[in-house]
This record gives structure tokens, C-alpha cells and sequence, in this order.
């Protein structure tokens, strides 16, 4: 397996990772797959170690991925809900950091404001991982460009069309990680709804040297024209309910369903992070369709967690 040198990182938004670490990364979690199919299914690297999971927002995927992720390379993982801990009653994020840092020998923090997981990330001895906050979901592009090297073969011009809310965190990770890695991406939102400026920027700087095109625009159809994967995710985020009126406005005309995915042509694929709000973003046809390879996306998780986990941790 490729070690880059990753240990002790912290993984806070892929912004700090280079396109070789990227790769490395999920060259990894297929590695941990493969040998998991192959009956390994306990890879003990992290024997005796200890990580704790400060959730401040729900989650299926990311807490049982990495939970089970913990377990399969010999871990304990702790689910720690923020208003359980003393954070809720006012206790400070680098007070908590300092403490949680002396027993763990890792933090994957769920978090609203981005902020909160970079000082967390400031004030810990041991690495912290990003488990998704307002800006950015870094685990989940790496388990989704895993995914689309696991079926494409490649990952260096393919073409994935991103239709819906341009300002969303899952999309800010595949903008940065997609642009490091050679992805060619079209995101199709209303002109509301781009992407923030400096994770545009920085997509398009890293576009520049891996020659990768990434491109704004506002038409669903345009967008999603000879694609290989078409991704979409929900229309109003965690956090997001004050706006579900507007952004739901805003995003009616970017549903992806039957007549989008047939207008992008044979080969394309569906993806969506989860969890999907079926008739709003995507139809029932498209993500139980021939199109859709959301479970294998979803299970994928689980490989590029180990990955994660063993490249900072072991
Ligand atoms: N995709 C994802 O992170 O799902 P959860 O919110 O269930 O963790
Ligand atoms: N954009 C969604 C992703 C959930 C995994 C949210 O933040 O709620």
C-alpha cells in the first residue's frame, strides 16, 4: 500500500491535500476493499488506539462508516453528541480539544460553522478529520471520485455535471479534489447559488495545473450534456430550514429525473451523496434506475474511512 506521508495530518478541507496525497488516499481505501472481499475483513493498524466522534449535526453514513471503519482496523470509536459533552453547557472548542486530544489518538468532528473543526484541528495534539460542516464534506469526495475510478477506470477527464445548489459543501469538495485529480466538472445552478469565491478559486488554480476544466453554469440540460456522472445533492442542508422556501424556488427547474438523465446521454451515470429527499432534488425513477450507483457510493464510505483513518492515525 502507498504511505504517503499523511500521519498526524489533520483533514479539514482537501485544500491542503495534494493531488498525489488525494490519489494515494484512494488508491487506499480500494486496496481496503479488495482485501476486504477477499475475506480480510480485520486489518488490525490501529490496535489499541482510540477515536473520538463529536457530531453536532445527525448522520447515518459518516458516524456508522467510520464506526465500523474503527472497528475493522482493531479501534475504538466513541459517538459523542455535542450537547452531551460539556461543549453543549458552554465549555470551549479548544478546551475541549486540549482534554479529548490527552485519551484519543483521533477526532472526526461533525460540525455546523467550518470554524468549529478548524479550531478544533488548532488546539489538538492528534489529527482531526472533517465529517462534514457548512463549507465541506472532504471524506465524502474521496469515497465518491473512489467510487468513480472504482467504474470508469479513470478519473482524469471524465466528466461529472453537478446539478443543483452551487453552494453546497459536498459540492466544495468535489470542486477542490475533482480539480486536483483531473475531473472535468459542469455545475449547473441558479446564478444565487455559486459555489463561494475562494473554493472556486481555488478549484480553478488547481484546474489550471492539472488541466482539468471546471465551468458555472445555469442550464440543467447544457450541463449535463455527454456526462459521465450526473450528481446532485439535497436542495436545503443541515442548518439550511430557514431557506427551505427559497432555495426550493430557486431550485425546482434543477430536478434530476428521467427526462435530464435520458438528455445526458448513454453513458452517464447517477450519484448522490445521501441521504436524497426523493421528488425534490431527484426522482424515485432516477435513484432506483439503471442510471443510479448510490449504494455502491454509499458502501464505499466504509473503505475510504479506513483509508482515512489508518493514512493520519497509524
Ligand atoms: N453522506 C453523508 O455524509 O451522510 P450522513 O449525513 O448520513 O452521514
Ligand atoms: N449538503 C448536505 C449533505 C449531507 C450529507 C447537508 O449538509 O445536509
Amino acid at each position: 500500500m502507498t504511505l504517503y506521508d499523511l500521519k498526524g495530518r489533520s483533514l479539514t478541507c482537501l485544500r491542503d491535500y495534494s493531488p498525489d496525497e488525494i490519489r494515494a488516499l484512494i488508491e487506499m481505501g480500494l486496496e481496503f476493499k479488495r482485501r476486504y472481499y477477499a475475506g480480510e475483513r480485520v486489518i488490525p493498524v490501529l490496535k489499541g488506539h482510540s477515536i473520538a466522534m463529536i457530531f453536532e449535526k445527525p448522520s447515518t453514513r459518516t458516524r456508522v462508516s467510520f464506526e465500523v471503519a474503527a472497528w475493522q482496523l482493531g479501534a475504538k470509536a466513541m459517538y459523542l453528541g455535542w450537547r452531551e459533552l460539556q461543549l453543549g453547557r458552554g465549555e470551549t472548542i479548544a478546551d475541549t480539544a486540549r482534554v479529548l486530544s490527552r485519551y484519543v489518538d483521533g477526532i472526526v468532528a461533525r460540525v455546523y460553522e467550518h470554524e468549529k473543526v478548524e479550531e478544533l484541528a488548532r488546539y489538538s495534539r492528534v489529527p482531526v478529520i472533517n465529517g462534514l460542516s457548512d463549507l465541506s464534506h472532504p471524506v465524502q469526495a474521496l469515497g465518491d471520485y473512489m467510487t468513480i475510478l472504482e467504474v470508469k477506470g479513470r478519473l482524469k477527464g471524465v466528466k461529472l455535471a453537478f446539478v443543483g445548489d452551487g453552494s453546497d459543501n459536498v459540492l466544495h469538495s468535489l470542486l477542490i479534489a475533482g480539480a486536483k485529480l483531473g475531473v472535468d466538472i459542469v455545475v449547473a445552478t441558479p446564478k444565487e447559488l455559486r459555489p463561494r469565491e475562494d473554493i472556486l478559486k481555488a478549484a480553478l488554480d488547481a484546474a489550471a495545473e492539472s488541466g482539468s476544466e471546471i465551468r458555472i453554469i445555469e442550464d440543467p440540460y447544457t450541463a449535463v450534456s455527454g456526462a459521465d456522472v450526473v450528481y446532485t445533492d439535497v436542495w436545503v442542508s443541515m442548518g439550511q430550514e430557514s431557506m427551505r422556501e427559497e432555495k426550493t424556488r430557486l431550485l425546482r427547474p434543477y430536478q434530476v429525473n428521467r427526462r435530464l438523465m435520458e438528455a445526458a446521454g448513454g453513458k452517464a451515470l447517477f450519484m448522490h451523496c445521501l441521504p436524497a429527499h426523493r421528488g425534490e432534488e431527484v426522482t424515485d425513477e432516477v435513484i432506483d434506475g439503471p442510471w443510479s450507483i448510490v449504494w455502491d457510493q454509499a458502501e464505499n464510505r466504509l473503505h475510504i474511512q479506513k483509508a482515512v483513518l489508518a493514512a493520519l492515525i497509524a
